[in-house]
């Protein structure tokens, strides 16, 4: 079957559209009622392990909102758990790993698993959802980047100053570049894998990045999130997504990707000068925006695009995900507002 031309793929690959697609990340998430229900009966880990139901939360936005791109319905940490670390999504308090990483030794008690095998469900859910989607959009496989997966195994959850995972890199970065290279080739791995399944393009998301001294990021992040996104099956678009990195933005780019994220503390335009022109971006309205009024959102939307210029290579998006309490309305008016006035 001829795949059709969609415009998130050619924005990917900075070819001109007739409107600038759009697509939000946790578009699948607890802002929708369709969601609360499903996550009423099952475990978060359940219905990332279920690839029916994976399928309906992943398909059901599409739907409902009219964007131009799916994002499978999966989690970032679901890579850490065949590792032996004690993954649980504990109700209300967000993931904890009960065995963190703290020294060499615990890097290297980690575990060998097979990434095709032990992740064999997020690849049989990549395969339904394409069916399903019947390609009227393209579908995003994604992973979470090395360092901000690193932060999680170190920590044993979230973080607010990241001690652990500063402290190993500070005295023991032979530890750390061990962790780091196991990191980087599992995900890699794990990429291949959902592309080898349908996966039309795919996310790295170093959430965490903007912890990070430019030079730190330089030193112990950026040759790994580099050997990732070179290890990705070439002619699949990469996005390269982060936040509060506004003052990495040079090393974010020099790490790859055909599309950087930009988050909304940078002006879209400041920002896709500062990674070049010769790149896309994808970004960048603040989530907390879509609690405004709907006319409210529509003129922050025309200020990013008016940023864009109409420049080939943008693709709209938030700067990060869209929030629990956001009325699902005020997205939808979002995705038509970018549709109308990005239309050319
Ligand atoms: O974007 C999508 O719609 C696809 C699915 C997706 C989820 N998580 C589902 C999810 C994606 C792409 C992610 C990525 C992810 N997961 C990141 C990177 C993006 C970001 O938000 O910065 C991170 C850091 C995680 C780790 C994670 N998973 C956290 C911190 C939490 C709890 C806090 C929170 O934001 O919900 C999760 C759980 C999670 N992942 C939920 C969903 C829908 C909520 C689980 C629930 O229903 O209780």
């Amino acid at each position: 079957m001829a795949t059709p031309n969609h415009p998130f793929l050619a924005a990917c690959r900075r070819e001109p559209t007739s409107f600038t697609p759009v697509w939000l990340m946790r578009q699948a998430g607890r802002y929708m009622e369709e969601y609360r229900k499903l996550r009423a009966q099952h475990g978060f880990l359940e219905l990332c392990k279920k690839s029916d139901l994976a399928t309906e939360i992943t398909v059901t936005p599409v739907e409902k909102l009219g964007v131009d791109a799916a994002i499978l319905f999966a989690d970032i940490l679901l890579i850490l758990e065949p590792m032996g670390v004690g993954l649980e999504y504990s109700k209300g308090d967000g993931p904890v790993l009960h065995h963190p990483v703290r020294s060499g030794k615990d890097v290297d008690g980690l575990k060998e698993f097979n990434v095709e095998t032990e992740l064999s469900y997020v690849y049989e859910s990549v395969k339904k959802i394409r069916k399903e989607l019947k390609n009227k959009v393209p579908l995003i496989g994604f992973a979470g980047a090395p360092f901000t997966l690193a932060s999680y195994l170190i920590e044993g959850a979230g973080s607010r100053n990241y001690v652990h995972t500063k402290r190993l890199f500070y005295s023991a970065p032979e530890a750390w570049k061990r962790l780091m290279e196991r990191l980087a080739k599992v995900i890699g791995e794990y990429l291949n894998c959902q592309i080898a399944a349908g996966a039309q393009a795919v996310q790295i998301f170093d959430s965490w990045a903007g912890c990070l001294t430019p030079n730190d990021y330089e030193q112990f992040v950026q040759p790994y999130t580099k050997a990732v996104i070179d290890a990705v099956t070439p002619g699949v678009p990469v996005i390269n997504f982060s936040t509060g990195t506004t003052g990495l933005l040079k090393n974010i780019r020099a790490a790859g990707g055909d599309v950087i994220g930009l988050d909304w503390r940078v002006n879209l335009d400041e920002g896709w000068a500062a990674v070049g022109h010769d790149v896309a971006v994808q970004g960048n309205l603040d989530p907390v925006a879509l609690f405004a009024s709907p006319k409210e959102i529509k003129s922050r939307v025309a200020e990013i695009l008016k940023r864009a210029a109409g420049r080939p290579g943008h693709i709209f998006n938030l700067g990060h995900g869209v929030l629990p309490e956001t009325p699902v309305d005020h997205v939808i008016a979002m995705v038509d507002a970018v549709h109308e006035l990005s239309a050319r």
